[in-house]
């Protein structure tokens, strides 16, 4: 049975390269960037997290929509690079935090699991998936996106969707697929 991805893997990643997926500089990161903010219904959220916010490209392209935005990671060369990207933006909070044990005492109004789901095993999915409904309400999302290619992590990214999809606490309401990525929003309705 395939296990969490070793935590060691992503400070080797970060050790061996600064942005070691080329968030910052892929057009193909770029454009998924822009779909997912565009996938979201609501003009503004009140309060966010994303978990796994690496060097912060993504987080800086949420923080105009959010009043309040928790972005954590659990590399310190990738936050440090993090903290500096967003530190015109006061509405963002970056921070070591590890995902599932550490979870915010916060409530929620929109969580982003981007690129980060699939480095869990089912079990460990399973308790991100239960961290997410305890600090959620009716009405919040849920948006995650994904490679869909070959890997050697313990869950693709269809996968990780499906475990998700599983949920009958959450709605799917915006689905996209294509050959390199999935794209899901999915809106709390219990
Ligand atoms: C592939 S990157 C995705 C970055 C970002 N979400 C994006 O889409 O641009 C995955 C990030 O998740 C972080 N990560 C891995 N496991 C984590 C965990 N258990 N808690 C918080 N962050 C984690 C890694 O350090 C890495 O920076």
């Amino acid at each position: 049975m395939k296990v969490s991805t070793d935590r060691q893997y992503f400070h080797n990643m970060y050790a061996d390269a600064d942005d070691p997926w080329s968030f910052a500089t892929s057009s193909y990161e770029q454009r998924k960037y822009t779909l997912t903010v565009d996938s979201l219904p609501r003009e503004r959220y009140l309060s966010a997290f994303e978990p796994g916010c690496s060097i912060g490209v993504l987080t800086e392209l949420l923080a105009p929509r959010c009043d309040s935005l928790l972005a954590t990671d659990i590399v310190p060369c990738a936050l440090e690079q993090a903290t500096k990207r967003l530190e015109d933006y006061e509405n963002v909070m970056v921070d070591y935090r590890a995902i599932p044990e550490s979870w915010p005492d916060e409530t929620f109004d929109l969580i982003v699991l981007s690129e980060v789901a699939y480095y869990f095993d089912t079990r460990s999915l399973r308790d991100v998936l239960e961290h997410v409904e305890c600090s959620t309400g009716p009405g919040a999302h849920l948006i995650g996106v994904h490679w869909r290619g070959e890997t050697d992590y313990p869950l693709t990214g269809d996968e990780a969707h499906a475990l998700i999809d599983e949920r009958k606490s959450l709605r799917n309401v915006v689905h996209h697929v294509e050959y390199e990525f999935v794209l899901d929003l999915w809106e709390r309705v219990t």
